[in-house]
């Protein structure tokens, strides 16, 4: 194998450029080259590429988001186009490919894998929900951001003693919810995975206030609620009168954090060894403190469950 081709697919998020660099750098010191493929698997089937080089992918580490641009293409999910991205790929002389990407990106790159393009998947999504991996990156970068916010609002919210209802990112996993809520202090965190009733986020409101508390953060994951329904159900139905703030997408922009460069890098290297030593159709993953490639298959099964203790330990810290 001499030529590798990387791309970055689903929601963006910090570290994929220092992932790209990584990949880059690492391949072209063993010997590969590397194209660069745009606009994920939408611009794989556009031939949109072009080659990275040692300079290409300089001056990127710090920056957010992709320099390769990301996508989502329903399109993709059908057989006819993944033969067609297949025939792409070997028309350009690529004859493996790295996939940077979230859980659809990594089903994508088995799509590949299964038509027998060797695929290697990094995780790279905000929202920590990956199988076969316990972090991916841009996770950190996220936290950090919404517990800088959060923090901004409390100071508010605590000189008017009001309730905040704070909306994070997450339609399908808590993750970013449930360790911000640690972190931040929150005084109530609903999440996807732990379906809360609204008519027990106000009693637990009028519980924190008779415990003395004069102010309240309600971190609502967009899974489980979107922060105005919460708002909305509180104001009619007690005497609270919450402000409502949706954090958007300043929860996944912004430069990567030292962590998620460094995971990224790490990560990087070993998908390019996967290549060298033959264990391809695998995700790279953080798992016990190690960096390591596991097969697709195996990584689906490992799943990537629930924090439970640390929904437990959430509950206990936030009374
Ligand atoms: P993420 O990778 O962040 O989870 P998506 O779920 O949107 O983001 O997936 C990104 C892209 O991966 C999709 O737009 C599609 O092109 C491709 N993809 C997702 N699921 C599959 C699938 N089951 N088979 C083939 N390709 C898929
Ligand atoms: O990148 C993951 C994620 O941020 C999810 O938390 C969120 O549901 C989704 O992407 C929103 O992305 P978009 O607005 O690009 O569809």
């Amino acid at each position: 194998m001499r030529r590798i081709g990387i791309l970055t697919s689903g929601g963006d998020s910090p570290g994929m450029n220092a992932a790209i660099r990584a990949v880059t750098r690492c391949a072209i010191a063993q010997g590969f080259s590397v194209m660069g493929i745009h606009r994920g698997y939408a611009g794989l089937l556009e031939n949109d590429m072009e080659e990275l080089t040692l300079r290409s992918v300089g001056g990127i580490v710090q920056r957010g988001g992709t320099i390769l641009g990301t996508a989502r293409s329903p399109q993709f999910a059908t057989e006819e186009a993944q033969r067609r991205a297949v025939e792409i790929l070997k028309n350009a002389s690529i004859d493996g490919l790295v996939v940077i990407g979230g859980d659809g990106s990594m089903r994508g790159a088995m799509a590949l894998e299964d038509l027998g393009i060797p695929t290697v998947t990094i995780p790279g999504t905000i929202d920590n929900d990956m199988n076969g991996t316990e972090y991916t990156l841009g996770f950190d970068t996220t936290l950090n951001t919404i517990i800088d916010a959060v923090s901004k609002i409390r100071d508010t919210i605590a000189s008017h003693a009001r309730v905040a209802v704070i909306e994070v990112m997450g339609r399908h996993a808590g993750h970013l919810a449930l360790n911000a809520g640690i972190a931040c202090g929150a005084e109530i965190v609903l999440l996807p995975e732990r379906p809360m009733p609204l008519e027990m986020v106000c009693d637990k409101l009028r519980e924190t206030y008779d415990s003395g508390k004069s102010y309240s953060i309600v971190l609502v994951a967009e899974g489980a609620y979107t922060g105005f329904e919460v708002r909305d159900f509180i104001k009619a139905n007690s005497s609270f009168d919450p402000s409502v703030t949706v954090l958007g997408y300043i929860q996944r922009g912004g430069s990567p954090s030292a962590r998620d460069n460094v995971i990224a890098a790490q990560m990087g290297e070993a998908a390019v060894n996967a290549f060298l030593q033959g264990c391809t159709g695998s995700v790279i993953g953080l798992i016990g403190g190690q960096i390591m490639a596991t097969p697709y298959e195996e990584a689906v099964a490992l799943g990537h469950p629930f924090e439970e203790r640390k929904y437990e330990l959430l509950n206990i810290l936030s009374r």
